[in-house]
């Protein structure tokens, strides 16, 4: 998930508003950066440079861009081809400037095209790909628009870019399919980035782009005032020193490239919705954050370059026993290859969200390292004198890192001789501290009390710990290996697409909330996903919601069944997808109203159910940080409908620090 920004206008000078701009948006990825500017001497000037922002103002000092009015920037996080200043947008080619943020998933068919054209690729991204396409037809068309417009149907995937041409300083064009994009309309200057935050310096006035919409953003210098008063996106300013208006002009075009009003949003931001960064509830904020946190709690585990799993540098401080009579003095501390390759059994014991987390897990490890796991909640665990052995791995989920249950089962493995691994979002957190490994989330502060951006942190750290384990026992070959990480880097992008929901159930929240109960099925690693989103309903609708294996219908549930009862059925296309929907066929035969989510279009599930929702087609393996999404925006907007307190739901603490 990548970072974007453009300005077109002469109030400001583009290189500031773009570092200032990608200073905000750093967090959408941050191993490489860059910027370029159409000068006023008329030169096209690019400068990127590897790692932080720091390093490309680093090497603007060294390579100075000059003033210009137009000017893109980006910030990175790699998704094809390893972090370098090679690979970092802006990406030229021909006098075509261009960043992207999302995936081409029809990149290989697109390499291979241009490659038989005999066009010189320098770069190992689907980015630059897309800029040779554009150059190309440009040359044909003169046209940057027109250039575009013609591209634009031949691409495939997600995507949010911004392009310019060095033969028409005056336009720049925009344009998305999933990841975010909005437009920041200024007095006679326009501004463009993946969010408002980029942007409210300069702005409070915003048109947010939907998916296969086209912008066209033009400059221009008049001598009189223009009639902006029939545009509500054509603004213009009287420039002192040259006494000419300054008019930038916003026109946006449908799918069928045909004209459609914007409609321009204002932002009036608060203290405390700077804190919420605009959104209604931290809960809302949370989740519109979980594209980032997946990226960030992957990227200090994936080596690129290799594309391996990188666990090696968490080792297990085993001076960290509590009996020290236990201690081997001989090695006071062991690799993670260490400690995994002797691991006969592992043990995940959590609370709440964290538990059905690990019960995800369990799929993974037992999938990918053949290993035998067994999850359990603290609360029974610590009480059952459960029988352990050095070489088993008790690993701990927990958000907060101070969940008294969970803080009470860390001690007893350890106490049992078991090598024990942390997974928290809080360090030095109690359990973080008790455990002999650790490994985190890394999501950032978690404020809401029901998890979101937590638990699909904690979904790609164990999918990455499963990838160790299954190296470290020799059962996981690296064709394997490499397609899970492929999924898990394609994962914010997909995540960003499906945000859309926020709205499909601001809407569907006050039919939904007429429903007297929920049930929640799924198969696989779906059906901890169904226990899951009913949890969610549970805890802040305070709705009656069960989660169940869609299995388990025949052995009971079906006698739940009736046009009260609504049935969320989760069915991505897996290799359980046939099985789902026979069950999903159950439940209708007998009334139930269905609210199903499955991937792609899915016409045979969208005939049969009141509400579709459709996921973007993923590896099984990440079906489960997708599935979620759609159900923590339902569980969000029927607590809205309600009136409920979203972020402290009535009974609830956010980290359960008592028995
Ligand atoms: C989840 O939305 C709830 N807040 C709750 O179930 C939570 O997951 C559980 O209390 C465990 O908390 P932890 O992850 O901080 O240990």
């Amino acid at each position: 998930m990548c970072g974007i920004v453009g300005y077109l206008g002469e109030q400001n000078s583009p290189r500031e508003v773009i570092i200032n701009g990608l200073k905000k948006l750093e967090y959408r990825g941050y191993d490489s950066a860059g910027i370029a500017v159409i000068q006023n001497s008329g030169e096209l000037k690019r400068v990127r440079a590897q790692g932080k922002l720091t390093e490309l103002e680093k090497a603007l000092e060294y390579e100075p861009i000059q003033e210009g009015h137009i000017g893109i920037g980006h910030t990175r996080w790699a998704t094809h081809g390893v972090p370098s200043e090679r690979n970092a947008h802006p990406h030229h080619a021909g006098k075509v400037s261009l960043v992207h943020n999302g995936i081409i998933e029809n990149y290989l068919e697109i390499r291979e095209q241009l490659l038989e054209a005999g066009v010189k690729i320098e770069s190992d991204t689907d980015s630059e790909l897309v800029a040779h396409l554009i150059s190309r037809e440009v040359e044909k068309t003169k046209s940057i628009f027109s250039a575009v417009k013609n591209v634009k149907p031949q691409l495939k995937g997600a995507y949010s870019i911004l392009v310019l041409w060095e033969e028409s300083p005056n336009e720049l064009i925009a344009f998305k399919d999933g990841p975010p994009l909005v437009i920041g309309i200024g007095e006679g200057e326009t501004y463009l980035a993946s969010d408002v935050q980029a942007l409210l310096n300069y702005t409070q006035k915003f048109i947010y782009i939907n998916d296969q919409e086209l912008v066209h953003v033009q400059f221009s210098k008049v001598q009189k005032q223009p009639s902006t008063a029939n545009f509500t996106t054509e603004t213009s300013k009287l420039s002192k020193e040259e006494q000419l208006y300054h008019v930038s002009k916003v026109t946006l075009y449908n799918q069928r490239f045909e004209k459609i009003e914007p409609k321009v949003a204002t932002i009036n931001w608060s203290a405390d919705l700077i804190e919420k960064q605009g959104y209604a509830h931290y809960m809302l904020k949370e989740i519109y954050e979980q594209p980032r946190a997946v990226a960030q709690a992957a990227a200090p585990h994936i080596d690129l370059e290799k594309m391996e799993v990188q666990l090696d540098k968490v080792g297990f401080d085993i001076n960290n026993l509590m009996d020290l009579e236990k201690l081997d003095s001989k090695k006071d501390f062991q690799s993670t290859l260490e400690v995994f390759k002797n691991i006969q059994k592992v043990y995940i014991i959590a609370c709440g969200t964290s538990y059905y987390a690990g019960q995800v897990a369990k799929y993974f490890i037992e999938k990918n390292a053949r290993i035998n796991v067994e999850t359990d909640i603290a609360s029974e665990f610590r009480y059952r004198n459960p029988i352990l052995s050095a070489n088993e791995l008790v690993v701990t989920i927990s958000q907060s890192g101070e969940t008294a249950d969970t803080l009470a089962a860390i001690r007893l493995a350890k106490n049992l001789g078991a090598k024990t691994l942390s997974i928290c979002n809080v360090k030095n957190s109690s359990i973080d501290r008790e455990a002999h490994g650790h490994l985190y989330m890394n999501s950032g502060p978690e404020i809401g009390v029901a998890s979101t951006k937590a638990f699909v942190s904690s979904l790609v750290i164990l999918n990455l710990l499963s990838l160790a384990l299954g190296k470290a026992k020799k059962v996981l070959n690296h064709d394997d290996e490499v397609i899970f990480l492929r999924a898990i880097l394609g994962l914010p992008s997909q995540m960003e697409g499906i945000l859309a929901y926020d709205k499909y159930f601001s809407e569907a929240a006050q039919k939904l909330k007429k429903f007297k109960g929920f049930l929640y099925l799924g198969r696989g690693v779906s059906f901890p996903i169904a226990m899951e989103g009913a949890l969610k309903l549970k805890e802040l609708a305070y709705m009656h919601a069960e989660g169940y294996a869609a299995g388990e219908m025949k052995h009971g549930p079906l006698a739940l069944i009736d046009p009260q009862m609504a049935i969320v059925m989760l069915a991505p296309q897996d290799d359980v997808y046939e099985k789902t929907i026979s069950n999903l066929e159950e439940a209708r035969a007998r009334g139930g109203k269905i609210i199903s989510i499955s991937t792609g279009e899915n016409t045979q599930l969208q005939k049969v159910s009141e509400y579709y929702l459709s996921l973007p087609k993923a590896h099984w393996s990440v079906n489960p940080m997708l599935a979620v999404v759609p159900l923590q925006l339902m569980a969000y907007h029927l607590a809205s409908a309600l009136n409920h307190d979203v972020d402290q739901p009535r009974n609830l603490a956010k980290s359960v620090t008592v028995e």
